[in-house]
């Protein structure tokens, strides 16, 4: 090695050692005489001083370094002088006289600092990855993740399960998202995809006898980006054969208190996890990935709302829409531009528009309050007594504001999910320190897809239904729950899975339901059917984003930045230019000709 140590890990112990070190250039000082250099490397910075008295060539090779110059300096380990002492640096109280150095290769001026962490255009950071690498914030977050998957792969080891790797060119897996594909070169015209999920093959793998299977593996889905989404993303994928729904709930439950107990100590983990049926996570929250850090419930305020003279609320009504609302406590003062903000924000998520209610001024009861103190648009149409009752629902008092949404079903939910998460973020709402995991279950096997005009899998076509609901199949579809779950932490889906159908029978008539033909179901699923004739045992299992479990626990807002390579917000990959154009004699070998743009 061309060092002995390690940057960050000297201290008081090692003072009069003789060290040498090797990292780059995190900072340099010149104050004539003598020369101070942060040295950095992956464990943390130390500094070197460079005397001309010690030294005189050492001295000129330090007047050379700029900063990312990568170096080596030997020398010895001493105590600072009293008073030079930094107590934020872990190493603050030594530092390194050096009496040899060499630059081993010079840096050009990075265009970013890296020994600073201030905000820089993201695509910049993507562009030079390997510098922003080098930032002491995303080298935490590099090693938060190892430490989280070393975590889960102890964890599954220990309890019997092995890791499978399973293919990247394979066959399309039906997950909701369009497929990368993968021309063939040997097989014209057709086509690999990349997997959505491991989900066949996992199966495939416990009619093989594998029983505990897991893989920290690779998934591919061509849908749009966002915060919490990449086109190439990592899942713990995990399946057990001869489980209840409740092994696997109660796996995850402890898989997840002891990585929070273990990789993050001052965080905290209720337990048990709560759980909460769909419907009742989308009528009192609106979602069913609600943010269980704090409380501003829904409140159904249709049979009062009926009752008034207020058109929109009328109208809503008589179309078969609801009318819902949330408190903003302590709201009741909101200017007009705060409150039009809010609007705003109504309409961006799909509401025609928002009703907002101030309740007077903070004090006293809502026995009190008097219809003069209400500041609506609605209150004219409304009795003192139809807006207690309203307020009363939504735990209001004085001093607070309603937020009222009328329209159809699901758009108030969505609208109100929205608006709740915003109130709770501008009032700080959410409990510090907390994982608020959750588990959600008894969702609909089946959501009827109106574009397309059919029935489509709420989750995917292999979770089985409830078996109580099985004669539901062909009477009333959509009544028909499924076995699957969902873990949900701080208001992300971290991870979803189900118990799965395992007779071919059961299995075809699913694909049936779903509008497959015959002829597709044999050339898409053929195998999996058959398999199922072969001793398939009960199984069931989970898949948990990765990236997003990290994220939560880095505290980072997307999950880009725990990535080391992520795609940017329009999918592409900056460092690399990736996606690019190819060879005319790349596309004949794969006998692809590209369309002319028009
Ligand atoms: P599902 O599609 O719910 O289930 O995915 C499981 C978990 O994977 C994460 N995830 C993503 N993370 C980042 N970017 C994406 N584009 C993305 N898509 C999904 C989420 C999600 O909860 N085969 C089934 C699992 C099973 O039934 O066992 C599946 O993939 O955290």
């Amino acid at each position: 090695m061309l060092k002995s140590h390690s940057c960050g890990e000297l201290s008081r112990k090692d003072v009069g050692a003789e060290v040498t070190l090797a990292g780059w250039v995190d900072r340099r000082r010149d104050h004539g005489r003598l020369i101070f250099i942060d040295l950095r490397d992956r464990e943390g910075v130390v500094q070197v001083v460079f005397n001309p008295e010690t030294s005189a060539s050492c001295h000129k090779v330090a007047s050379e370094m700029r900063n990312e110059y990568v170096v080596t300096v030997s020398g010895e380990v001493a105590l600072r002088p009293p008073g030079t002492e930094n107590p934020k640096l872990p190493t603050g109280d030594i530092e390194v006289i050096a009496h040899n150095t060499v630059i081993l290769n010079p840096s050009k001026t990075p265009p970013f600092y890296i020994n600073e962490d201030i905000e820089v255009e993201e695509n910049l950071r993507l562009k030079y990855r390997y510098l922003d690498l080098r930032r002491a914030r995303m080298k935490e977050n590099l090693l938060l993740r190892h430490q989280a998957v070393k975590f889960i792969r102890d964890f599954l080891d220990a309890r019997g399960f092995i890791e499978v790797e399973t293919p990247i060119l394979i066959k399309s897996t039906p997950e909701g998202a369009r497929d990368y594909l993968v021309p063939s070169r040997i097989h014209p015209g057709k086509f690999y995809a990349l997997p959505q999920s491991p989900q066949q093959l996992k199966q495939l793998l416990m009619v093989a006898g594998v029983e505990k299977y897991f893989q920290i593996a690779r998934c591919f889905r061509d849908e749009d980006t966002r915060a919490d989404r990449q086109p190439e993303f990592t899942q713990l994928d995990l399946e057990m054969s001869f489980v209840e729904e409740e092994d696997i709930l109660n796996l995850m439950e402890e898989l997840f208190t002891s990585m929070v107990e273990t990789i993050k100590p001052e965080m905290r983990v209720l337990k048990p996890f709560p759980r909460l049926t769909y419907a009742e996570a989308m009528e009192r929250y609106g979602t069913d990935k609600p943010d269980l850090r704090f409380g501003l419930e829904i409140g159904d305020l249709t049979d009062i709302a009926a009752q008034s003279d207020f058109s929109i609320f009328r109208s809503a009504i008589a179309d078969g829409g609801k009318v819902k609302g949330i408190c903003a406590p302590g709201c009741g003062n909101y200017t007009r531009s705060q409150l039009e903000e809010l609007n705003r924000l109504a309409q961006s998520l799909g509401a025609g528009g928002l009703v907002t209610m101030s309740l007077g001024a903070a004090g006293g009861g809502l026995n009190d309050l008097t219809i003069e103190m209400v500041k609506s648009v609605a209150a004219r149409f409304l009795t003192l007594d139809q807006i207690k009752q309203m307020a009363h629902r939504l735990g209001a008092d004085m001093g607070d504001l309603l937020l009222i949404i009328a329209g159809k079903p699901g758009l108030v939910d969505m609208t109100l999910s929205g608006l709740r998460q915003e109130v709770g973020q501008r009032l700080k709402l959410a409990a510090p320190n907390l994982f608020a995991f959750a588990f959600i279950q008894n969702f609909p096997l089946l959501r009827w897809d109106e574009e397309a005009g059919r029935w489509d899998s709420e989750h995917h076509p292999f979770t089985a239904p409830r078996d109580e609901d099985v004669p539901l199949l062909d009477s009333a579809p959509g009544k028909v729950r499924g076995k699957h779950y969902d873990l949900v932490c701080n208001g992300y889906e971290i991870g979803g899975g189900s118990l799965r159908i395992y007779t071919s029978e059961l299995q075809k008539k699913l694909f049936k339901l779903l509008g497959y033909s015959d002829e597709e179901v044999e050339e898409r699923f053929g195998h999996m059917l058959e398999a199922f004739q072969y001793g398939a045992p009960p199984h069931g299992g989970i898949a948990l984003g990765i990236d997003r479990i990290v994220m939560l626990l880095a505290g980072e807002e997307t999950i880009r930045e725990v990535i080391a390579f992520p795609k940017n917000q329009s999918a592409a990959d900056l460092t690399f230019n990736a996606p690019s154009p190819v060879s005319e004699q790349q596309l004949a070998e794969l006998h692809l000709r590209l369309r002319e743009e028009r």
